[in-house]
Parts: C-alpha cells; sequence; structure tokens
C-alpha cells in the first residue's frame, strides 16, 4: 500500500470535457471521459491529500472523498477554480477545456432552414494561464498536453508560457494513450528534465505525477 505522504497536501483538479451550449438542445464537447483527471483525484485520496475535483460531464461515478464541483461550460470551469486556487498547494489541470465556445446561446431550439447554418466561436478563457500568472511561490502548477506531433517541443512550449512547473506530455497518436483508454504513455517535462514513464495504467501514471509532484515540493521546500 501506498503511505499516507500527501497527507494534508490540498490539491485541486480539473477533469473531463466541457458542454458548450448552441440552443437548449445542442451543444459542442470532446472526446474526453474525464479517466485521467479522476485516476489522480483517486491516487490522491488513497494517499491522505485534500482533493478538489472540479469536472465536466463525466460517465465517471464522482469520487467519494473528494470535494467535486460539477460544471458544464468552460467559463464555468474557469470560475469554480478561480474561487478555490488560493487555498491550494497544487493544480493539476487535467480537463480537456473548450477552448472556444458558441459567441451566441439561442433561447429557444434553432429551426432548420434552407441552405447552410453559420455558429461563431469565441475564445474561452485558459484556466491553466490564468492560474499561472497568479500562481503563488508556494504554490505548484501542473498541466497536460495532449499532442501528435512534435511532443515534447510542444509540452516544454506550453510549460513555459502557461506558467506551470510540471506538463506531462501525451503522444494521443499512440495506442494505449489518450482519450477513453485505461493506459497512458506520458513523459513527465519539468523546467529541469525529461522522463520518459512506460506504458502503465492511468492509476499508476496519476501515481508517477504525484510522487514528482511531492518531489518538486520537498526540493522548493529546502532551499
Ligand atoms: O494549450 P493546451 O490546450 O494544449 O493546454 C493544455 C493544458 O491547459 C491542459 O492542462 C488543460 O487542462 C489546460 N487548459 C486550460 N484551459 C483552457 C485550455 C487548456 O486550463 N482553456
Amino acid at each position: 500500500d501506498k503511505p499516507r505522504d500527501l497527507a494534508g497536501v490540498r490539491l485541486l483538479v480539473t477533469a473531463g470535457r466541457n458542454a458548450e451550449p448552441i440552443d437548449p438542445v445542442r451543444y459542442v464537447t470532446n472526446r474526453s471521459t474525464g479517466k485521467m483527471g479522476y485516476a489522480i483525484v483517486e491516487a490522491a485520496l488513497r494517499r491522505g491529500a485534500l482533493v478538489t475535483l472540479v469536472t465536466g460531464p463525466s460517465e465517471l461515478a464522482p469520487p467519494s472523498g473528494a470535494t467535486t464541483v460539477q460544471v458544464q461550460t468552460g467559463l464555468e470551469m474557469y470560475e469554480a477554480v478561480m474561487a478555490r486556487v488560493e487555498e491550494q498547494d497544487v493544480i493539476i489541470g487535467a480537463a480537456a477545456v473548450a477552448d472556444y465556445r458558441p459567441k451566441l446561446r439561442h433561447e429557444q431550439k434553432l429551426k432548420k432552414k434552407e441552405g447552410n447554418l453559420l455558429i461563431e466561436f469565441e475564445r474561452n478563457p485558459d484556466i491553466l494561464l490564468e492560474v499561472g500568472q497568479r500562481k503563488r511561490d508556494d504554490q505548484l502548477l501542473v498541466g497536460f498536453a495532449a499532442e501528435t506531433e512534435n511532443v515534447l517541443e510542444n509540452a516544454r512550449g506550453k510549460l513555459m508560457r502557461k506558467g506551470a512547473d510540471l506538463f506531462v506530455a501525451n503522444d494521443v497518436s499512440q495506442s494505449g494513450a489518450g482519450f477513453g483508454t485505461d493506459t497512458n504513455i506520458v513523459t513527465l517535462v519539468d523546467r529541469e528534465a525529461e522522463i520518459a514513464l512506460p506504458l502503465l495504467s492511468k492509476l499508476e501514471v496519476a501515481d508517477r505525477i504525484l510522487d514528482h509532484v511531492l518531489n518538486m515540493r520537498t526540493r522548493r521546500s529546502s532551499r
């Protein structure tokens, strides 16, 4: 059994996808299932962390033992995170946040008409970036980069741009990695090094991420 080495550590995890409404019966979403984020929550709870889960729609059961906040849209997720970020020690962004939302949310169901339908989208806030800009020195920020090419370069770019301490880079074109699978193949990218992990269950990946976070906390507090 894992030691309760995260006892008292306050951890916020975002997980799952967003649903961005077009009208009362339609929305735009993506394929994220929430498995990676929920695995982090489960692993962290076992190790004694105080966990807040901010989750978009997911078929997974809300983990017992965590404070779970359910949201639909990227804006709701942004607000839920920002309202709770101050009291956290570690923030892990595992959600596949919608980059865009339909500019108009029609009050009534859209009727079909002749010709094409054009929907205009506007940008959602980048939650990780905003947290990175407000983050205190004693807080650690972890992001995920799902990529199909130049995986490590892209992950390192995001790490720097978003002001994160660790990025979990994920080549989603590999089988056994990415959306919907129970396993993942990731590389941990921090400011100093890159650590390639083998094919592991998402729960094992979660424990490796938490091991690394714990290491960074120890190193930081001894400086
Ligand atoms: O830029 P990209 O979407 O690839 O960055 C992925 C990371 O940023 C993930 O950790 C994701 O949860 C986070 N993110 C976010 N808000 C967004 C977009 C991405 O927090 N609007």
